[in-house]
């Protein structure tokens, strides 16, 4: 069975064709993030209209690289939500145009619930109850998997912890995205030059990633060589952000009693959270699925994947499904 994957819900347009389970045939993505970067951060208009300029020939290059024509697609799965609404669209439509002429079924999947999928593309589902972190530019969110579906336990009260990369960056001058260039300074900083307090929430699942972005405004204010110390500022914020994630992962194992960790997601790109998310999973000897660099951030072969296989658990779209601007992860 060929699953092709579409997928448009911020700056990235992809497509990706996924022969039956674990096979990825091709995984094309085109980006607009230049056009994008002189108003340090994604302008929303500028995204659909682009994704709108190259949907066509994404698809097309999606087909060429699996070999394969047309008509051997059997089910189309793309996204539905939850990102910017006019990227959606222009997916959504695309995806729904193919299905009606090519007379074969199309399925609307969840972004957020795709980028978890993006840590076992080429491999089997983990059978076992496992704990999910999606850790994105958008969401951050922990989520209990358990009989076939995800139950939310915890997610940011604010800022999402790459929007806090991000803002970080911003008020340092560095350029967007600022996850990258933060892990890249961050290497050439002393980590414990700045101590960030850790925000007290009333559900210990529950993150917030507003209060360190103010804390280095405020440390930038008040230290005249500031300059000097971007790589510190740096390493310190990440380590920070970093810890609180890894931290609050392995005590949702511990208090759920599972031994299973998925990460998906932009931040899981970071190279300290891989080593840290590496460690202490190994420490407890969890399994952990963690996606491999290419499918960190936003691609269609995820969608894929996750749209084959809720089609085999008898999931399916009709054409009048809209697109969802925003939708938690989990019920
Ligand atoms: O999943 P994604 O591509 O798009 C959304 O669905 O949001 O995630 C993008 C986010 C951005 O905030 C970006 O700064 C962050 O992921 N990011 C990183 C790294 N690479 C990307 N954050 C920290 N370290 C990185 N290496
Ligand atoms: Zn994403």
């Amino acid at each position: 069975m060929i699953t092709l994957g579409i997928e448009s819900s911020c700056d990235e347009t992809a497509c990706a064709v996924l022969r039956n389970e674990n096979e990825l045939l091709s995984n094309i993505v085109a980006t607009s993030l230049d056009k994008h970067k002189e108003f340090g951060g994604i302008v929303p208009e500028i995204a659909s209209r682009e994704t709108l300029k190259c949907i066509d020939a994404v698809y097309r290059k999606a087909l060429e690289a699996a070999k394969i024509e047309q008509e051997e697609i059997d089910l189309i799965a793309l996204t539905k939500g939850p990102g910017l609404i006019g990227s959606l669209l222009v997916g959504l439509s695309f995806g729904k145009a193919l299905s009606y002429g090519l007379n074969i079924p199309f399925i609307g999947v969840s972004h957020l619930e795709a980028h978890l999928s993006g840590a076992f593309i080429d491999k089997k589902r983990p059978e076992a109850p496992f704990i999910g972190l999606v850790i994105s530019g958008g969401h951050t969110s922990l989520v209990h998997s358990r009989d076939g579906r995800y139950v939310p336990i915890g997610a940011t009260v604010d800022d999402a912890v790459g929007e806090a990369f991000d803002k970080v960056a911003k008020i340092l001058g560095l350029g967007f995205p600022g996850g990258p260039i933060i892990d890249d300074l961050a290497k050439r900083g002393n980590p414990d030059a700045i101590k960030f307090t850790k925000p007290k929430l009333k559900n210990d699942f529950d993150f917030s990633y507003s209060g360190i972005k103010t804390a280095v405004l405020y440390y930038k204010k008040d230290l005249a060589d500031w300059e000097s110390r971007v790589n510190d500022i740096c390493a310190s914020f990440q380590k920070a952000a970093i810890s609180w994630l890894v931290e609050k992962t392995m005590l949702a194992c511990e208090k759920k009693k599972v031994g299973c960790v998925v990460v998906g997601g932009g931040v899981s790109a970071n190279s300290l959270f891989r080593e840290e998310i590496k460690k202490e999973t190994k420490k407890r000897d969890y399994d952990l699925f963690l996606p491999e660099l290419k499918f960190t951030n936003d691609n269609a072969a995820m969608i894929a994947k996750l749209g084959y296989e809720e089609f085999r658990r008898g999931r399916g779209s009709e054409l009048n499904l809209g697109a969802v601007a925003t939708m938690p992860l989990g019920e």
